[in-house]
């Protein structure tokens, strides 16, 4: 299996995890570091709706717990009638440890829907070394 199919498995295993008994919109995502470990997550809902969390941030969280510094692709799986890119708050986290060409695959049970880089959906971004 090619690594991109490993984190597309790994976001759709972390999916079928998902705590979203209130929108019922179940996500997984995935991220592969810089040591080729894959970190998956899903996302977290809560009573006190905007409480929860995305699967990108529980993917960003298990990355960083495991020593993982630097982001080199990513992989969100949802099931919806377009393709499931990270919203604008997980586009900024990505950012923090992925650069401008790191790829986004996006994919509903079926398979990839659409690639696309972080560069490409969070344009002219702001990042670390712009408090260096
Ligand atoms: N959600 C994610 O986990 N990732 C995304 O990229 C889009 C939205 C979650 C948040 C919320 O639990 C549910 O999907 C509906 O917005």
């Amino acid at each position: 299996m090619s690594k991109s199919d490993e984190l597309m498995a790994a976001a759709r295993a972390a999916r079928d995890k998902a705590y979203a008994p209130y929108s019922k919109f179940a996500v997984g995502a995935a991220v592969l570091d810089e040591q080729g470990r894959i970190h998956a997550g899903c996302n977290v809902e809560n009573a006190a709706y905007p409480q929860g969390w995305c699967a990108e941030a529980s993917a960003i969280t298990a990355m960083v717990m495991a020593g993982g510094r630097r982001i080199m692709a990513v992989a969100v799986c949802a099931v919806a009638p377009q393709p499931v890119t990270p919203c604008g708050g997980c586009r900024q986290k990505l950012r923090e440890f992925a650069a401008d060409d790191c790829p986004v695959w996006v994919a509903d049970l079926d398979g990839p829907r659409a690639t696309h880089t972080l560069g490409a959906l969070l344009p002219h971004s702001f990042g670390p070394e712009h408090l260096t």
